[in-house]
């Protein structure tokens, strides 16, 4: 299983420090983490000290501009990526998509760029409720067009289905929505399929126990190093 924390603008270097000297009074077995893998992505601001301190896990960017480096202010390259050893990226998630309006060339764009230079790529997708609304074809269709210009045989590839109107609203999407999503997906892509969208320690059990989910993708309730850790601890019984 996959379990990745998605911190968006939260926190700051010194309450990541916290934070993981939390988490690492925890601790993972061996056997844990050879069945298992932790991704976070904390802010840019708090990527070296997660790096630093959270050894047990894979720390990925939550974006990151398609160059090396140069003119794009206010913009994170590849170039510092690699002088921290980042070498995973979130592409595409929702928040991004409507409130930065990062359309799907440039998701595509981006996505491009990250795969040739080898970088692990977390591809979220997911549909609105306008578009759920409308029914089970149009929401695959809008979910296929979410691939358009991707590369879906890409060997480092995740892909996260998160419906929007399941991002941080307490009300994550059904067991059936999800059977339903992840099947479709599995038609288009061999990749592991994340499933996010207010996951928490009640509903993780239910969720990871769907076929083709293959881990989780947690925002709001990654906050907190024991509530996370929580949900990581979670036998998966499919
Ligand atoms: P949430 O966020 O768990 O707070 O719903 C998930 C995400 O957007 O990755």
């Amino acid at each position: 299983m996959i379990f990745a924390a998605n911190f968006k603008c939260n926190h700051t270097p010194s309450s990541i420090y916290s934070y993981f000297c939390e988490f690492n009074t925890f601790g993972f077995s061996p056997s844990f983490l050879a069945e298992n893998e932790i991704i976070f992505f904390p802010p840019f601001i708090g990527l070296e000290r997660a790096s630093e301190l959270a050894t047990f896990a894979t720390i990925g960017a939550q974006n990151a501009y398609p160059a090396y480096s140069g003119a794009f202010s206010g913009e994170v390259g590849l170039a510092m990526l690699e002088s921290l050893h980042i070498r995973t990226i979130l592409i595409g998630h929702s928040e991004r998509r409507n409130l930065l309006g990062e359309s799907q060339a440039f998701c595509a764009q981006k996505f491009a760029f990250f795969a040739t230079h080898h970088l692990r790529i977390v591809y979220c997708i997911g549909e609105s409720l306008a578009t759920k609304d409308k029914g089970k074809q149009a929401t695959q269709d809008f979910l296929a067009s979410q691939f358009e210009g991707i590369d879906t045989d890409y060997e480092n590839l995740i892909v996260a289905y998160e419906p929007i109107w399941a991002i941080g609203t307490g009300v994550s999407a059904t067991h059936s929505d999800i059977q339903e999503a992840h099947s479709f997906l599995r038609t288009i892509c061999k990749a592991p399929l994340l499933y996010g969208g207010s996951v928490n320690a009640n509903n993780a059990t239910e969720i990871l126990s769907i076929p083709n989910v293959d881990g989780l993708l947690v925002g709001s309730a990654s906050l907190k190093a024991n509530d996370f850790y929580t949900i990581t601890q979670i036998k998966e019984s499919k």
